[in-house]
């Protein structure tokens, strides 16, 4: 692209960056931008009379259950070297709450618990939060409360903890038993929020971070040790108000992609972000060894890109990234369906495509290029390969012009060749996650696990599928005897991860 730009510095907790940090605690500039209530307008019942909401019906119509269901029926056979626990997460608000847009609902995480070739258990539960029982974003004296979490996105597990996330707010601990400890905070060394994408570094066990925010400082970096210490926190310069949900990291960098959908007080949708074309849209390149310079932005043409499945550096030392790709009409559609604006349709995604970004770190130039037709997002990879060159990307596909129902897919950058596993009229899945063989040597040994959501039974399902064909019928079928509503991010959790490092 062209030129790139430079940050002027690059502030540490050591200097004045500690000032800048402590102002993200008080969140008064953001609380006096937004219009009163505005996150959590009560309007939305008016708004919406007659019709249903997007996020509150079909697929994503919430259980009002928290249910424990043990030895559950299975169909086929669970591999039984697979040990550990699936997790989902997602919106799924309480009856009587008005959640203004999707990202504002309860966050419940549905789970099955495997063994021995068993399903041994399910259990569904909200993450019990304040905000759950109706306390706001914001505090009385408009500061922000980074406890008050829907933390609704995400769950990971890291040094034997179990967080579940939303991005604008601190993680919360959950047990094995998916029961809320609290909001977790590192040691009270957490100052930010925290993105609901962490990453971790397959080689070192490090779970790396940021925490954006639509007021300066814009973006904090954060290093957890793979013991689960904050080890550094750092205020990233030159970053804007847009929405930056997840990043990417390699061997030696990390990569923020800071983009075209921007922070907009006086947009007419609640959740108050809009394409820009004026913003100038960027990606960020911050070398992870801290002594070795600021970050450098790439200015790139307008863009959107919500999920990136993996990052590397290839023998020439360029960076290759791979992740989904949205232009203008993508992030539209998908914001009025976040916001259950009149027409939206049925699926929350439409016109978002597979892409490879190219990175030349010397030049600080970078390119993208789309590699697929099909409209796909939550991308997934076999997470030991995370920042190593991978071949296999799993992602789900929502219906456009080449589909006529949602669908998971399996991409081989090698051949450019797809696998595609079209569901039935009436079923929904989510986020496929790869669980490793025991001993596995190939990418795609091992199984990918994803939950379904059936409107015909009002039932869900895990499904188990051998990574190597998608297409066969399933390895195995975990039937759960109660409604699952559609979500977001899933997670496996293997024993091995929760053992005591
Ligand atoms: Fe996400």
């Amino acid at each position: 692209m062209t030129n790139p730009q430079t940050a002027p510095r690059h502030d540490t907790l050591d200097n004045a960056g500690r000032r800048n940090l402590l102002r993200l605690g008080s969140g008064a500039t953001l609380a006096s931008l937004l219009a009163p209530g505005a996150l959590w307008a009560s309007g939305i019942e008016a708004a919406n009379a007659g019709r249903q909401i997007s996020y509150l019906s079909g697929f994503y119509k919430p259980t009002q259950v928290e249910s424990t269901s043990l030895g559950l029926k299975v169909r086929g056979n669970i591999p039984a070297e697979l040990s550990g626990r699936y997790f989902r997460n997602g919106h799924n608000p309480k009856a009587g709450a008005k959640p203004a847009f999707w990202f504002a609902g309860d966050g419940m995480v549905f789970g099955v618990r495997i063994r021995n070739g068993k399903a041994e258990w399910y259990r569904n539960r909200w993450v019990d939060t304040p905000a759950l029982h109706g306390a706001p974003l914001f505090r009385p004296d408009r500061s922000i409360d980074f406890a008050a979490s829907a933390a609704a996105t995400s769950i990971v597990a890291h040094a034997g903890r179990i967080l579940a996330l939303q991005e604008v707010n601190f993680p919360y601990e959950m047990t094995p038993e998916l029961e809320t400890v609290g909001a977790y905070t590192f040691g009270g060394a957490l100052k930010s929020n925290m993105t609901a994408h962490p990453k971790i570094d397959p080689q070192t066990g490090e779970m790396l971070f940021f925490g954006a925010s639509p007021v300066p400082p814009h973006l904090v970096f954060h290093q957890v040790d793979r013991h689960g210490q904050l080890a550094h926190s750092e205020i990233i310069e030159g970053a804007g108000p847009s929405v930056m949900h997840d990043f990417m990291i390699t061997k030696n960098y990390v990569i923020f992609f800071d983009t075209s959908v921007t922070f907009n007080p006086r947009a007419s949708l609640p959740f108050p972000y809009a394409w820009n074309p004026k913003y100038q849209a960027k990606i960020g390149l911050l070398p992870r060894d801290r002594s070795k310079g600021p970050v450098r932005w790439i200015p790139m043409d307008p863009f959107y890109t919500f999920h990136q499945s993996n990052a590397w550096e290839d023998a020439s030392g360029r960076i290759v990234v791979q992740g989904t790709q949205w232009d203008q009409a993508a992030w539209e559609h998908t914001s009025m369906w976040i916001n259950s604006v009149a027409g939206h349709g049925q699926w929350p995604g439409k016109g978002m495509h597979m892409a490879q970004w190219t990175i030349d770190p010397v030049q600080a130039t970078a390119s993208v290029k789309v590699v697929d037709d099909l409209s796909t997002d939550f991308p997934t990879i076999n997470a030991a390969l995370l920042t190593s060159a991978s071949r296999y990307t799993y992602a789900v596909a929502f219906p456009n012009t080449k589909l006529k129902q949602p669908a998971l897919v399996k991409y081989d950058s090698r051949t450019g060749q797809r696998q595609v596993r079209e569901f039935p009229s009436g079923q929904m899945p989510s986020e496929p996650n790869f669980a490793a063989a025991a001993g596995a040597t190939g990418e795609d040994n091992g199984w990918i696990l994803s939950l379904v959501s059936d409107l015909a039974s009002q039932r869900g399902h895990l499904l188990i599928l051998d990574a190597h064909d998608i297409r066969k019928p399933p390895v195995a079928v975990i039937d759960i005897p109660d409604w699952v509503s559609a979500g977001v991010h899933g997670a496996w959790i293997s024993d091995k991860e929760l053992a005591p490092s």
